[in-house]
């Protein structure tokens, strides 16, 4: 009894669509069985879970992520934009350096600057990252927030209609390498990497159905014409990002956000050119999703 008590961790709920901070943990440390059960239930009630003020190395990052499922390998991007689109000081296979900044001009992570529409991590792939685990190491004096949205209310909030027609339907996604453009699906894409899922998924945890479509990657409903699937689509992505879908969080040193890539899509505020950002990842891979 005393033990549980003396290791009870404190949720405090965001008291928005998802989101909640996470008191009373060190991730440096080695943690008990029992607390990470007890982060796994917070996250799949909150869906982004993060803790203040931590001090972790790229290990120790590493060893808390496995505790939640197989460790992700980074996407390798095609051979002759890896230096534009990933970055040169991608050294370990586990994690992605997410930042801006430069060495001798050349970028040393991914993403860059400035904002970056929602977005599914990996969802252009067969099995896409069930989680993304995020570290802040150097932040820029404002902006660069990270938004999520919860795709569990996004599916709640469609239309009947919506529901019924796009039951068992799939859509492509597609990676360009872009931040801010969605993808021209009419012109060649047997060179960027491709998927297609249910517009639908059940989440393997919760059995709860969310939505999946993103408005960066996600390019055509299988099965409809142009004119008709970027309706819907424009409709499902306007439902998405409503603003009481999303939990916008305002970033401090030291902060660590993990967030379930199943049941949120997440995009980037833009931020101040010229001054740097650097976001360690890492992430736990995903199975095939399904309806
Ligand atoms: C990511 C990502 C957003 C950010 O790391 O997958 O989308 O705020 N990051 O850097
Ligand atoms: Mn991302």
């Amino acid at each position: 009894m005393l033990d549980s008590v003396a290791s009870a961790i404190e949720v405090v709920p965001m008291g928005g669509p998802c989101g909640a901070e996470i008191r009373g943990v060190d991730l440096s440390k080695r943690l008990s069985d029992e607390v990470v059960a007890q982060i796994q239930r917070a996250w799949n009630e909150h869906l982004v879970i993060f803790f203040r003020g931590q001090d972790v190395s790229q290990e120790q990052q590493l060893a808390f992520a496995a505790r939640f499922g197989e460790l992700g390998a980074r996407k390798q991007a095609p051979d002759h934009l890896r230096a534009k689109t990933e970055g040169v000081l991608q050294l370990d296979p586990k994690i992605l350096l997410v930042s801006n900044i430069k060495l001798d001009g050349v970028p040393i992570g991914a993403f860059g600057d400035g904002d970056m529409w929602y977005h599914i991590d990996s969802g252009y792939t067969s099995r896409p990252y069930r989680y993304t685990f995020l570290y802040g190491v150097e932040l820029p004096s404002s902006g660069g927030d990270t938004l999520f949205a919860n795709t569990y209310l996004a599916y709640e909030a469609l239309p009947e209609r919506l529901k019924k027609h796009l039951a068992g339907k799939k859509a492509l996604h597609i990676h360009e390498y872009k931040r801010t453009a969605q993808v021209d699906v009419d012109g060649d894409i047997s060179d960027a990497p491709h998927w297609y899922h249910p517009v639908f998924i059940t989440h393997p945890y919760t059995g709860r159905k969310a939505l999946f479509v993103d408005r960066l990657m996600t390019a055509r409903i299988q099965g409809m014409s142009k004119s008709e699937s970027d309706e819907i689509l424009a409709e499902l992505y306007d439902i998405v990002e409503r603003p009481g879908h999303v939990y916008a969080h305002k970033w401090a040193l030291g902060d660590f956000i993990m967030w379930d890539n199943l049941a949120t899509v997440h995009a980037r505020a833009d931020f101040p050119r010229g001054e740097r950002r650097l976001m360690r990842r890492c992430t736990v891979e995903g199975e095939p999703v399904r309806e």
